[in-house]
């Protein structure tokens, strides 16, 4: 498994494990938690991604009340959150809107309920959730370099940001924003061309992918698409999921996938992916038919 720098003294796996389906699944019980985190781990997945909203803000104590039974399994994991949405749900009951919130006492507020629902003295890269309309830069950037100094987080960065809110936060910041999380698969293309990855490649930042399976319609769908990633996953002997991460991992801004899967069999062959090696025809006979016709 391929590891990315993220800052001096701290790696990521470029495959991700995601938590946002984690208080969907059937199983929520410790020990199926457990055997998930383990099943990732055993394949060289080390970084997990949460957010304090997943399942209603619940996610995160599923997963501590993992951690908190293993201590010794959050050495062996980087965890990334999120903050900044809030709806009518858990702690934000009574919302009466669901709205963003980018204000200092909001960010400290969740990052401390998300240590404590981990169960950990430190998040290894708190993301910014979604662009806030309302951010006030100075107070935002200033939030979040005093998290960096203060050691509660090691490392911060964004989310479903766009160039130029990027630009806005970290300039008024101290520390980099170091990762930008995005839509991006064969389902949600325009990043390859609407200048986020030209922009993220070109300053060198983690540029992660969520829903890199589109949400599992990849999967199931039908069409050239998928006949063509089905066509590619019999010659390596490996399912269409393991192709259509491949095709982000081909990429040279080092796409690092965050797979979302909650079924154990699949999580344990989240790296099958790296047995398939696309050249560049091979990439453009997918990226062709996620376009609908030939490049111009
Ligand atoms: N930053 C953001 O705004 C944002 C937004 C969305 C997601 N995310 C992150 O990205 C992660 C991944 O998102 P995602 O869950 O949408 O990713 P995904 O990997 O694209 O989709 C996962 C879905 O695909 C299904 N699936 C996977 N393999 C399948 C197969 N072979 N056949 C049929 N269905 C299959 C899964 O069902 P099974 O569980 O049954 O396998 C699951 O429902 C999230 O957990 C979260 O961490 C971030």
């Amino acid at each position: 498994m391929e590891r990315l720098q993220i800052v001096q003294g701290l790696e990521f796996s470029q495959l991700v494990y995601g938590m946002w389906r984690l208080a969907d699944d059937s199983g929520t019980s410790l020990r199926h938690v457990d055997a998930k985190i383990r099943a990732a781990l055993d394949q060289g997945i080390t970084t997990f991604d949460q957010a304090d909203i997943y399942g209603g803000y619940t996610a995160e104590d599923v997963m501590g009340a993992a951690l908190k039974a293993s201590p010794p399994l959050r050495q062996q994991m980087e965890i990334v959150t999120k903050c900044d949405i809030v709806i009518d749900a858990g702690r934000h009951t009574g919302a009466r809107v669901k709205h963003y919130d980018t204000t200092r006492t909001h960010i400290n507020e969740s990052v401390n309920q998300s240590l404590i629902a981990m169960g950990t003295d430190v998040i290894d890269v708190l993301l910014i959730h979604r662009p806030d309309p309302l951010m006030d830069h100075f107070e935002t950037g200033e939030a979040l370099d005093a998290l960096v100094d203060s050691g509660k987080v090691r490392a911060v960065g964004v989310s479903n940001f766009r160039p130029w809110d990027w630009n806005l936060l970290q300039s008024a910041m101290r520390h980099p924003l170091v990762i930008n999380q995005i839509e991006l698969s064969l389902k949600e293309i325009s990043p390859f061309t609407n200048g986020d990855l030209a922009f993220h490649q070109q300053h060198g930042h983690v540029v992660m992918a969520w829903s890199p399976l589109g949400g599992g319609d990849l999967m199931t769908g039908t069409g050239e698409l998928a006949t063509r990633l089905d066509v590619i996953a019999k010659r390596y002997e490996v399912d269409r999921a393991a192709v259509a991460t491949a095709f982000l991992l081909a990429h040279p801004a080092k796409i690092s996938p965050v797979m979302g899967t909650n079924n154990l069999e699949r999580i344990s062959a989240l790296a099958d992916a790296g047995k398939v090696s696309l050249d560049r025809q091979d990439w453009f006979f997918l990226y062709e038919a996620a376009l609908g016709g030939e490049v111009p």
